[in-house]
């Protein structure tokens, strides 16, 4: 297990990275790096899918209580991750439940655009994230919704296919924005809609030592009858502190690498 403490000088080399591209990568290929370059390197679409989640995989116990799952080291991950993406998406359920901001505080660094994909336009303006003056926001919503627009958000209506908005074309639109490192926060129908589709590049699990009992998980994926079908990803386990992170690569070559 590789041990991630950083100091401050040493993530601003990491956002600096991210903010000059043309700097070459892996100036040091310490741990820090084999976790975060990956996103902070990227030239190209690049999607990292993150879970927080306890020791029996849940996200919220059944009443909804889903704040501060993971220790102060696992959501200092998280926000480090949200500083290295240009974009963060979230499902519907996730705004409604947990009204988040989706912001950068623990860790410096600027806040990515929001992205909340909504495909039956169940949105009604009164949500945080259109009223915090946070970063931009741009709602995915399905054309056959009823056309909902919101103040300071952007909306894309996309023709819903049979399994509902098509992540790679809501990719495509935030790559023409010039968004091409993002991160899909979940919640879980959303990570499987990116999973499913073929689009993550990297998944990461922290896990943070309680047990839960009951609740819904973090990571939910259509059903294989046999182990032997079970995704194997290659996997890198990093001790954060407080949280243990599983970093595991899903599709080892990046898009904008081939
Ligand atoms: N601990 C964590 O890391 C973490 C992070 C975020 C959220 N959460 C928790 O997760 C829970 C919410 O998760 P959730 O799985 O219920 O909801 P969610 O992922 O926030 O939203 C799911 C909704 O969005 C729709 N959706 C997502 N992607 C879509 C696509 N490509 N096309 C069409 N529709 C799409 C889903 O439609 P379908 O039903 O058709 O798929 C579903 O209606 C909350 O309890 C929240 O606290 C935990």
């Amino acid at each position: 297990m590789h041990s991630v403490d950083i100091a401050p000088a040493r993530w601003a080399q990491l956002l600096a990275r991210q903010n000059h591209p043309e700097t070459q990568p892996a100036e040091s290929a310490d741990a820090a790096a084999a976790l975060y370059g990956p996103l902070a390197d990227a030239k190209g679409p690049f999607v990292l899918a993150q879970v927080g989640q306890s020791l029996d995989g849940r996200v919220a116990t059944e009443a909804g209580d889903a704040r501060d799952i993971s220790g102060p080291d696992g959501l200092k991950h998280l926000h480090r991750c949200r500083a290295l993406a240009d974009a963060v998406i979230v499902g519907i359920n996730t705004v409604k439940a947990d009204n988040p901001r989706l912001s950068v505080r623990l860790v410096e660094g600027q806040d990515p655009i929001r992205v909340v994909v909504d495909c039956h336009a169940a949105l009604d303006g009164s949500e945080g994230l259109f009223r915090d003056n946070g970063a931009d926001v741009i709602v995915f919503q399905g054309s056959d919704a009823p056309l909902r627009s919101y103040a300071n958000a952007e909306v894309i209506r996309l023709q819903p296919t049979s399994g509902g908005l098509d992540t790679g074309t809501m990719l495509e639109r935030l790559n023409s924005r010039g968004l091409n490192r993002i991160l899909v926060e979940g919640g879980a129908g959303t990570i499987r809609h990116f999973i499913a589709e073929g689009q993550v590049d990297r998944l990461h699990v922290a896990v943070a030592p309680l047990i839960i009992g009951a609740g819904p998980s973090g990571i939910n994926l259509a059903a294989v009858a046999t182990l032997a079908e079970a995704m194997r990803p290659p996997v890198t386990v990093y001790d954060l502190g407080s949280d243990t992170l599983f970093d595991c690569c899903l599709r080892p070559q990046p898009l904008s690498s081939r």
